[in-house]
C-alpha cells in the first residue's frame, strides 16, 4: 500500500535571531537557530488531475488568501520545473495564527512541497524542490525537512540538523498579525549596511537554554514598537514560574517561553490563558 499522502506542517520557531545587515537586494542577511514545535497544521493530499487547496480548521477564515498563494504558489512553482508533474487537491487543517512569526504559511508550503515530493517519487534534495522553496518564502526552504538547524543568509543557507535536546516551551500569540516587511523596515537599515555587533553565536554547548540567553531576536524591538501587544505577551510569560526564558519569534507577533519541563509549560499556558483568555496560547514541545 502507498504511504497516506498526509503530513504535519510543525509551527516553526527562532530561538534566536540575528540580523547581520542589510543586502543590496533589500533582503536582510540573518543568522538564526530554528527549532519545530510539536503543534500545527496538517496537510493531505488527494491526488487528482487540478491543482486546489481547501481549508478548514480554527485559523482557516484569517488564512484566506496569504495560505492559498502559499501553498499553491510552491507547487506551482514545482509544476513549472517538474515535466508531467502529479498534482491534485491539497486539504489544510489551520490551526497555527497567521502571520504570527512562526512560519505557519511557510511550513504549509513547505508541506506541499513534501507531500508532491512522496507521489512524484522525488527526493527532498532534489534541486527542483529546493527552488521551488527558496522562490515562494524565504523560510520555506528550512521547514522543508523540519529539523532543528541554522538558518543563514535570507533564509536559504541551512547548517546540518541538529540533535537539541527537548524543550518545553509555551507559545503565546495576542491574536493580532504583524506584517514581516514592515519589521524589517523598521530596523531601519540601508541596504548594504551591516548591523554593528552581530556576532556568532555557537550552538554547540551543553547548557542551551543558557546558550540561548545570551543570545537574541534583533526584530523583537522594532516589533515591539509597531505592536506593544508582544510586550505585554512577554511580560506575561516572564511571571510565571520556572520560566528560563522568553522571547519573540521571527517578526512576531508570537513569543515563546521556555521551561525545564512540561508539567511546568503546561502550569504557565494555563496562567497565561487565565489572564488573557482572547489570546491563541499553546503548551508544546520544540525540538
Ligand atoms: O520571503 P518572504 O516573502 O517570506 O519575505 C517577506 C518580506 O520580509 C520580504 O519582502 C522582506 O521585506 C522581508 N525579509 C527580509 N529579510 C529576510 C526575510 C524577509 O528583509 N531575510
Amino acid at each position: 500500500m502507498p504511504p497516506p499522502l498526509a503530513t504535519r506542517a510543525p509551527a516553526k520557531i527562532n530561538l534566536t535571531l540575528h540580523v547581520l545587515g542589510r543586502r543590496a537586494d533589500g533582503y536582510h542577511e540573518l543568522e538564526s537557530l530554528v527549532a519545530f514545535a510539536g503543534t500545527g497544521d496538517d496537510l493531505r493530499l488527494e491526488p487528482g488531475p487540478r491543482l486546489a487547496l481547501r481549508a478548514s480548521g480554527p485559523t482557516a477564515a484569517l488564512a484566506g488568501s496569504d495560505v492559498d498563494n502559499l501553498v499553491l504558489k510552491a507547487a506551482r512553482l514545482l509544476a513549472d520545473r517538474v515535466d508531467g508533474l502529479q498534482i491534485g487537491i491539497f486539504h489544510l487543517t489551520k490551526r497555527l495564527p497567521v502571520a504570527a512569526g512562526i512560519g505557519g504559511g511557510s511550513s504549509d508550503a513547505a508541506a506541499a512541497l513534501r507531500l508532491l515530493a512522496r507521489l512524484n517519487e522525488l527526493p527532498l534534495s532534489h534541486p527542483a524542490l529546493r527552488e521551488a522553496a527558496r522562490l515562494t518564502g524565504a523560510d520555506v526552504p528550512v521547514c522543508l525537512e523540519p529539523r532543528a538547524r541554522m538558518m543563514r543568509g535570507a533564509g536559504e543557507a541551512l547548517g546540518a540538523p541538529l540533535n537539541l535536546p527537548r524543550l518545553f516551551a509555551v507559545l503565546v500569540n495576542p491574536r493580532v498579525p504583524v506584517e514581516t516587511p514592515a519589521v524589517f523596515k523598521a530596523l531601519g537599515l540601508r541596504p548594504g549596511q551591516a548591523l554593528a555587533g552581530a556576532e556568532h553565536q555557537s550552538v554547540e554547548r551543553s547548557a542551551l537554554i543558557d546558550t540561548l540567553n545570551a543570545a537574541r531576536n534583533d526584530l523583537e524591538s522594532p516589533a515591539l514598537r509597531i505592536q506593544p501587544l508582544i510586550g505585554e505577551a512577554l511580560g506575561l510569560l516572564r511571571q510565571t514560574r520556572g520560566c528560563r526564558l522568553a522571547r519573540m519569534s521571527g517578526s512576531g507577533a508570537t513569543v515563546f517561553g521556555l521551561y525545564d519541563d512540561c508539567e511546568a509549560a503546561a502550569a504557565a499556558a494555563k496562567a497565561v490563558r487565565r489572564a488573557r483568555p482572547d489570546w491563541w496560547v499553546k503548551a508544546t514541545s520544540l525540538r
